[in-house]
């Protein structure tokens, strides 16, 4: 903690401590879904991670949050009071422990417009949107580059929450995490993404316990960050190009890569369930047939399909015809 307050304060300078100046803020915030992954941790404590991700944000798709100032910390999530001292409730308020003057108490109330902890990265919006609201609380100007570095604190991916469309998040050489921040990507490639809700509950294993577990016991982690990194190169070099079919397919690959590491762990993680795998066969099918789709998934069951964004219409008439419950930016 100690070290996260030294970062913080370094990032705010003066403003670091100072009083809200208003009496509630409220803020959205989209989610973002990598299409080259973020996989594993080069430090826990300042959340720096093992490899460079890039991502597509998913407009108009995250969460609200609402903080007003209140005489005793509270935390509602989805309109329901979260217990004190249970596993959200201390997230979120050592997050805003970060910000917090002397004896400010915070009522934080969130909402998500997807579902929460399904692999539908709603922790990305959520730390985006708490981060986002403080400031407003506060009334803190702070650039977005910064504003990426901060909300990484609370979650990994929440960093590339703060630009529409691609966005890279370097990983950054330094331990004192200064060069580790997200920045919008601009490339030739014009995407599209359905996402597809075909669980809706929690996941079973949250993505920090399957990031632990598959880095330090499957066999194939060693070589992780290489392949990894490889994989980023190769689809920012296929975007440069407008080659979406290239991109797609490492997209894809990069997806199933770390699905073999969460298979290949002691005890394996499986997010998959018979929906998945069937899914994952009709992007192949649809693919075989002729249309531009790639699959990615992060952790857990749900699978996002990417396109050419001119194939939007066409896209979401096969998914109608499917009829399963999905939504397209
Ligand atoms: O931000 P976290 O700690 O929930 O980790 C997210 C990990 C993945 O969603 C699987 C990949 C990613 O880059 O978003």
């Amino acid at each position: 903690m100690r070290v996260r307050k030294e970062y913080v304060k370094k990032i705010l300078g003066p403003l670091h401590g100072q009083a809200a100046r208003n009496d509630s803020a409220e803020a959205f915030m989209p989610s973002n879904i990598a299409l080259i992954k973020y996989w594993g941790k080069r430090d826990a404590e300042l959340n720096l991670p093992l490899v460079s991700s890039l991502s597509y944000t998913l407009d108009g798709y995250g969460t609200t949050t609402r903080i007003s100032l209140s005489d005793k910390n509270i935390l509602i999530l989805n309109g329901e009071e979260a217990e004190q001292g249970g596993d959200d409730y201390l997230k979120v308020h050592a997050f805003a422990d970060l910000f917090r003057a002397p004896g400010e108490k915070y009522r934080i109330e969130t909402e998500n417009n997807i579902p929460t902890a399904a692999g539908v990265a709603s922790s990305a919006s959520g730390f985006a949107a708490l981060l986002a609201a403080l400031l407003r609380l506060k009334v803190w100007d702070v650039p977005l580059k910064e504003q990426s570095m901060l909300a990484r604190l609370g979650s990994g991916s929440a960093a590339r929450s703060f630009w529409p469309g691609l966005v890279l998040w370097h990983k950054g050489a330094r331990d004192d995490g200064m060069d580790c921040y997200a920045e919008p990507c601009r490339m030739p490639l014009s995407i599209g993404m359905a996402v597809l809700l075909l669980e809706k509950g929690p996941k079973a294993v949250s993505s920090r316990e399957a990031m632990g577990l598959s880095l330090s016991t499957s066999p194939h982690a060693v070589n992780w960050p290489k392949a990894q990194q490889e994989h980023l190169d190769a689809l920012m070099a296929a975007g440069r190009g407008s080659d979406f079919e290239k991109a797609g397919r490492i997209a894809e690959n990069n997806a199933v890569l770390l699905h073999t590491l969460l298979e290949e762990s002691q005890p394996p993680i499986v997010y998959d369930t018979p929906a998945t795998r069937a899914w994952k066969q009709k992007v192949h099918d649809w693919r075989a047939a002729g249309l531009p789709v790639y699959f990615t998934q992060d952790a857990g069951p749900n699978l996002k399909i990417i396109f050419p964004l001119e194939y939007k219409a066409k896209i979401e008439g096969h998914l109608g015809a499917a009829g399963i419950d999905y939504f397209t930016v």
